[in-house]
């Protein structure tokens, strides 16, 4: 099955975002939007791997605090057009002591450089720039999830195999 462990977002920024696909088809862009459900925040990306438990056991090692994630611009992967998120130290923090419990447990993912983003669409094509950015919103994250990516008829299915809390203190 194919892996990933992402931030699921709160009520609050999936409206927000929301109401950005909203404002940006308005725009005239075009593609093919991310389903309000699909809409997440990717830590690390894991691949095919055949069990679960191993990460979930993996995830549980992490130290994390409860911390803010605030919605802030948009920008482009080639035509994958995204929103972003403010920069922070936790976050960062999060994904590389993530990644490092994953390397410890000798689980394989992606290596490549964290550039937190929120897919908004995938094959963008538009004739100018759009203007539209994020509405103010913010959550606080409060648990890692582990999700298993299935290809769905139209989307892609994601479905939530477990999630590890941050630290109570
Ligand atoms: P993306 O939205 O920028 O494509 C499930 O595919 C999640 O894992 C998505 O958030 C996707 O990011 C992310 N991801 C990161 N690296 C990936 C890779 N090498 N292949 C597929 N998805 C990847």
């Amino acid at each position: 099955m194919r892996l990933f462990i992402a931030i699921e977002l709160s009520p609050t920024l999936r409206g927000a975002l929301t109401e950005l696909q909203a404002a940006l088809r308005r725009e005239e862009v075009r593609g093919r939007y991310t389903p309000p459900e699909n809409l997440h925040l990717t830590l690390a990306f894991l691949g095919e791997l055949p069990e679960a438990e191993p990460v979930l056991e993996a995830m549980e090692t992490v130290d994390f605090a409860p911390f803010p994630l605030r919605l802030e611009g948009v920008g482009c992967f080639g035509d994958l057009f995204w929103a972003g998120v403010t920069e922070s130290e936790a976050l960062a923090a999060c994904a590389r002591r993530l990644r490092r419990a994953l390397a410890e447990a000798g689980i394989p993912y992606d290596r490549k450089r964290f550039s937190p983003h929120i897919t908004l669409l995938r094959r963008a094509v538009f004739r100018r720039p759009p203007e539209a950015v994020p509405p103010p919103a913010e959550m606080l994250v409060t648990r890692l999830t582990l999700m298993r990516s299935d290809r769905g008829r139209r989307d892609m299915i994601y479905t939530p195999l477990g999630s590890v809390p941050a630290r109570e203190d």
